[in-house]
C-alpha cells in the first residue's frame, strides 16, 4: 500500500548533495527548534520538515472532513431538537477545523486540489476511527467522549508545534474541541442517570464497540512509528504516541466509573508502581487492516467525500469565476 511516508521518508541514498549554503541554513534551522522556537511559512526549513507537515497537516484535515460523516447520520433523528442543534454546531465545528487545516497546509506550498486528490485516491490518509459506523444514538454521545476526548489528548500537543500556521490553528480548534467532549458525555450521562434499562445497554454497547478504535487513534506504538522519533526531533511531535495513549486511559477509566459503564478490557487495573492503569494488548491486525481501507465504513466514507466534491464543483467554478472578474475589474480601475 502506498503511504504518504514513502514522500517524506529519508532517502539517505538519493539525498542531493547540499550546499554549503544550505548546510549553514539547516544549522540555524535546527538550533531554533532546540531553542523552542517557531518557524513560519516564510522562514527556510529543511524539505523533508516541510513535506511531514504537508502529510501530517493534510491528514488532520482530511480527518476532520471524513469524521462529518459518522454523526452527520444522527442529525434527522436526535431524539431532541436541543440535541439536534448541539449535533449540527459540532459537525460544524469539525468542518471549520478542516478548513483551518487545509489553509494552514497551504502556507507549505501544497494546493487544496492536490491534497483532495491525494485523499480521493487513497495516497492519503484520515484516522482510522471514522471508518466506524454509528448504530445508535448512544454513539453519538460516546464518540463526543471517547473520539474527541482522544482527539484533545493529541492535539492540545500540537498547539506548541514548531510550525506556527499549524500551533495557532490547533489553538482554536482544542477550545471548541472541549466543548465537543463534554456535550457527549453529558448526553451519555443523561442516558445512564434518567434513562431506561435499554439506554443504558445501548450506550454499554457503544462503548464497547467503540473503545478500542479509539486507543488506534494515537498511531502505532512508538517502537513501531516510522515518523515519531523525526517528529519529535523537530518538535512536530511533543509528546509520543504511548505517552498520549496512557494520559488518554488514565483519564478515560476514572471518567467511566462516574457514567457507570464497564470499559471492554478485563486486563484495566491500576498499577501503583507506574502509577497508571495497565491495559490490554491492541489488535493491531484490526488497526492495520482498517488503515489500509478493508475496515467496515471505508469504502462509503470514501464514496461520500468524492461524491461531495463532484457535485459541488460548479460552487468552486462559481466562487473563482466571481474571484476572476473581481480581480480583473480591479486591475481595469
Ligand atoms: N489512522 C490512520 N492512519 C494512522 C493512524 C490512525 N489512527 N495513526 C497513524 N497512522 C499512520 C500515519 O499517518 C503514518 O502513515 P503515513 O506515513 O502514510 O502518514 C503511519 O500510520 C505511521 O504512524 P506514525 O505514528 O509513525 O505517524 P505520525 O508520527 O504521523 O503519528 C498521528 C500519527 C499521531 C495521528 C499524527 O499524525 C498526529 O498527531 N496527527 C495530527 C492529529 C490527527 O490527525 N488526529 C487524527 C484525528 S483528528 C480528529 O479526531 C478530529 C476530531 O474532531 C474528532
Amino acid at each position: 500500500m502506498y503511504t504518504q511516508a514513502m514522500d517524506t521518508a529519508p532517502q539517505e541514498a538519493r539525498k542531493p548533495v547540499r550546499s554549503a549554503e544550505e548546510a549553514r541554513l539547516e544549522e540555524r534551522f535546527e538550533a531554533r527548534i532546540d531553542e523552542g522556537g517557531f518557524v513560519e511559512a516564510k522562514d527556510w526549513m529543511p524539505e523533508h520538515y516541510r513535506k511531514t507537515l504537508v502529510r501530517q497537516i493534510s491528514q488532520h484535515a482530511h480527518s476532520e472532513i471524513v469524521g462529518m460523516l459518522p454523526e452527520g447520520n444522527w442529525v434527522t433523528r436526535a431524539p431532541t431538537l436541543k440535541r439536534k442543534a448541539i449535533l449540527l454546531a459540532k459537525i460544524q465545528d469539525e468542518g471549520g477545523h478542516g478548513l483551518y487545516l487545509y489553509a494552514a497546509a497551504e502556507t507549505l506550498g501544497v494546493s487544496r486540489d492536490e491534497m483532495l486528490e491525494a485523499l480521493h485516491s487513497g495516497r492519503a490518509k484520515y484516522s482510522s476511527i471514522f471508518n466506524y459506523p454509528t448504530l445508535t444514538w448512544a454513539d453519538v454521545g460516546v464518540i463526543g467522549w471517547l473520539v474527541d476526548g482522544a482527539a484533545i489528548m493529541n492535539q492540545v500537543p500540537l498547539c506548541r508545534c514548531s510550525y506556527a500556521p499549524y500551533a495557532r490553528a490547533m489553538i482554536r480548534i482544542c477550545r471548541e474541541e472541549s466543548f465537543h467532549q463534554r456535550q457527549g458525555y453529558d448526553a451519555l450521562l443523561v442516558m445512564m442517570q434518567k434513562g431506561t434499562d435499554a439506554q443504558r445497554a445501548m450506550v454499554q454497547d457503544a462503548v464497547n464497540r467503540w473503545w478500542w478504535p479509539s486507543l488506534m487513534m494515537f498511531g502505532p506504538h512508538d517502537s513501531d512509528s516510522v515518523h515519531s522519533a523525526q517528529s519529535m526531533r523537530w518538535g512536530i511531535k511533543r509528546i509520543s504516541n504511548d505517552d498520549l495513549r496512557q494520559k488518554f486511559v488514565d483519564a478515560t477509566v476514572e471518567q467511566a466509573k462516574v457514567l457507570g459503564v464497564t470499559l471492554p478490557d478485563p486486563d484495566i487495573r491500576w498499577n501503583e508502581e507506574r502509577q497508571h492503569y495497565d491495559f490490554g494488548r491492541i489488535d493491531w491486525d484490526e488497526f492495520w487492516r482498517v488503515v489500509g481501507g478493508e475496515g467496515p465504513c471505508n469504502r462509503e466514507r470514501m464514496a461520500a467525500r468524492v461524491k461531495a466534491w463532484e457535485e459541488g464543483a460548479w460552487v468552486r467554478e462559481a466562487a473563482l469565476a466571481y474571484a476572476r472578474k473581481r480581480e480583473a475589474a480591479r486591475e481595469a480601475a
